[in-house]
């Protein structure tokens, strides 16, 4: 029987000959999979042996993988911000930039904000990834997370009750902001952000994600523009207002969408505060929009 060390030096190098990105980090999790085992322990027993069942579990990933299947939705989870989350095909993989928007919301919500008691919205919410983190970090705020979709939103309920957040995350169904049924602190928005004609251009793995959690329209804004005007149009409104008077409202975007959608946002919200957060890679990511007292 093969050890761990050359079972994963093996499937590292069967998935680079065919062109997988970051073909040993996926090796590695396949390998903590089919192994059952945590990531110290790939390292620290190397010499452990593989069985024959666990190889041909192994073999059926690896299969699998090459036709550029996401390796989330061949195992069913993805880590994001330190917890597994439920993936399926009726989701969008959550991604590594928009832990961002999380960072940038829990220093709001931590730092900035006067309300102890928050009430934030997750518009958007696929599998829940924003939500289930802020609810697990914000022990005091309710949440309410929606998404256009009962498929996604089956995946967002598994994920809220997996992680013991069910009786502060309100899963709501409808566009937009049109289902929330009070004004809240914050809203959190990671809305189907990609130009349609660009999503035929990139790698085969996007195109196993499903349309509706990535076309934005022809320039990719068109969600983030409703989302805006839907917000300024209700603003102070009594009983249709979306967001208290000192709300703030993040959305996550391209690094080229910036210079629009900052003149959408001051468009909507003339007296607002409007600042771009950066990813971990230092590209710009998030679009801040701190509306003014005098604003309401
Ligand atoms: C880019 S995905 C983001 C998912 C999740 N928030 C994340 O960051 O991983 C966008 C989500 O918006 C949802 N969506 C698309 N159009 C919508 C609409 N009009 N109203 C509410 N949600 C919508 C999609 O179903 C999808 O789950």
């Amino acid at each position: 029987m093969p050890n761990l060390r050359t079972v994963i030096q093996e499937t590292h190098r069967t998935l680079e000959a065919s062109g997988i990105p970051d073909a040993r980090l996926e090796a590695e999790v396949m390998v903590m999979d089919v192994m059952r085992m945590p990531r110290q322990a790939i390292f620290a027993e190397q010499e452990s042996q593989v069985s024959p069942q666990q190889e041909e579990q192994l073999a059926a990933i690896v299969t699998r993988r090459l036709t550029r299947e996401p390796l989330a939705y061949i195992l069913n989870y993805r880590e994001f911000y330190g917890v597994n989350l439920l993936v399926n095909t009726d989701v969008l993989i959550p991604r590594p930039e928009t832990e961002t928007m999380v960072e940038h919301a829990l220093f709001m919500a931590l730092m900035g904000m006067e309300s102890r008691e928050l009430v934030i919205a997750d518009v958007g919410t696929g599998t829940g990834a924003i939500a289930v983190n802020l609810a697990i970090h914000l022990p005091a705020a309710r949440i309410y997370a929606s998404d256009a979709y009962d498929a996604t939103l089956d995946v967002a309920a598994y994920n809220v009750r997996m992680h013991n957040v069910a009786d502060r995350v309100t899963l709501l169904k409808g566009d937009l902001l049109e289902p929330l049924p009070e004004p809240v602190d914050v809203i959190v928005a990671n809305l189907p952000y990609l130009p349609t004609d660009r999503i035929p251009t990139l790698q085969p793995e996007i195109q196993w994600e499903p349309v509706a959690a990535l076309d934005g329209g022809t320039d990719g804004l068109d969600h983030i523009r409703r989302l805006l005007s839907q917000a300024a149009t209700a603003h102070g409104v009594e009983g249709g207002a979306r967001l208290k008077p000192h709300g703030v409202i993040l959305l996550e975007m391209d690094p080229e969408q910036f210079s629009e959608a900052r003149s959408l946002a001051s468009a909507a919200f003339p007296d607002a505060e409007i600042t771009v957060e950066p990813d971990l890679a230092g590209m710009d990511r998030v679009l801040s929009v701190s509306l003014a007292a005098g604003d309401c």
